[in-house]
């Protein structure tokens, strides 16, 4: 059988992964179709040696013959093209928010809940949000030995986490405020008026940001309530009570999570440790820092500690990837699942 793959966002942060680790995993295809805006259309990108020229999403029929679909593009595309995909026949895997807490639609973390995947009415899989997905593989190795009552997260978000021009934004930032270093120290706002932001919610070169989407309910953010819902829906456990805060670093790539974890048991330090080493794509490290894990597949976890207050609480540091495990390697992992499965 002929196997054909499109690439929704492909001249995307998250395309350009999606693209390399379809080659590097050789992803069993025979033909691949990168897709994005009109803007991209005609830009020609290399896949396995081969020039591919880039299509755009709205043209019609650029589904036809189309097996698989990884979307990459945004809520709003995947909303109205994902149903699209799906009518022409493909199996789509949405990296964007659009589907996830759709009850027919799966979201899947392939070393936690693999076999959800197979159950997909509409035909949708979807991916975790990325900083959801850093907690996942910790949270599922400690629930199975300890049962997870609830946590607390604090997390330490990269600029890479709203793409490309999150990045962007943070290195034109920085070298603006390098030239007046010393303004930094004396009149910090004086400095940050000295740049413009527009991605992130303030000035973040040389800062930290405590506000990371849009504020909804009781003053969470929908970032919070992600890192809440899609918990609760990959575990399993619908009555989990999360206590989410959501902060963006100066990091380029990699997210980082501070959790306190209340189990149902005590929760040994020393055997938290061995539950965690056992789990798959799960390591542990002395002090796991963003920029040391970027680039990496696997989820590091260090300075695990007993709660001073509650013995059946601990606190950890978990760092992850956001553009590979948090969107990238994920998404091809839950397509390679499928496809031992015998789905697509
Ligand atoms: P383009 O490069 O043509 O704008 P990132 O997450 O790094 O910001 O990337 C977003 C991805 O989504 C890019 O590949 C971008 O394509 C794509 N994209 C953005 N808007 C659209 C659209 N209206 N239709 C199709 N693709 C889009």
């Amino acid at each position: 059988m002929t196997r054909t793959v499109a690439v929704v966002g492909a001249t995307g942060a998250v395309g350009r992964d999606l693209r390399r680790l379809l080659e590097e995993r050789a992803f069993p295809l025979d033909e691949i179709r990168l897709l994005a805006s009109e803007r991209s259309a005609g830009t020609v990108l290399d896949f396995d040696g081969e020039d591919i020229p880039v299509r755009a999403l709205s043209e019609p029929g650029v589904f036809d013959g189309v097996d698989l679909v990884l979307f990459s593009a945004g809520a709003g595309r995947s909303r109205e093209y994902a149903p699209q995909a799906v009518e022409a026949g493909a199996v789509v895997v949405d990296n964007s928010s659009a589907w996830r807490m759709d009850p027919g639609v799966p979201l899947v973390v392939t070393e936690v809940n693999p076999d959800a995947v197979s159950g997909r009415p509409k035909g949708i899989v979807a991916n975790p949000n990325c900083t959801t997905m850093v907690a996942m593989l910790p949270l599922k190795a400690l629930h199975d030995r300890f049962g997870l009552r609830g946590f607390t997260a604090t997390s330490y978000q990269a600029a890479g986490g709203a793409g490309q021009k999150g990045m962007d934004e943070l290195i034109a930032q920085t070298r603006a405020l390098l030239d007046d270093p010393g303004l930094l120290q004396s009149d910090g706002a004086a400095a940050a008026g000295k740049t413009s932001h527009d991605v992130h919610a303030a000035v973040l070169a040389f800062n930290v940001v405590p506000l990371l989407g849009t504020v909804g309910e009781r003053g969470y953010t929908d970032e919070e309530y992600k890192l809440q819902n899609e918990s609760r829906k990959i575990l399993g456990l619908p009555g989990l009570a999360v206590a989410p805060t959501c902060v963006r670093v100066p990091v380029m790539v990699g997210h980082a999570i501070q959790v306190r974890a209340q189990f149902d048991r005590e929760a040994p330090v020393e055997s938290a440790c061995a539950a965690m080493e056992a789990f798959p794509g799960l390591v542990l490290d002395d002090l796991p820092t963003p920029l040391e894990w970027a680039g990496r597949n696997e989820t590091a976890v260090g300075r695990v500690r007993e709660d001073l207050i509650d013995t059946r609480s601990l606190n950890f540091w978990v760092v992850g990837d956001n553009l590979l495990k948090g969107a990238a390697l994920n998404t091809v992992q839950i397509a390679e699942l499928m496809v031992a499965r015998g789905e697509v």
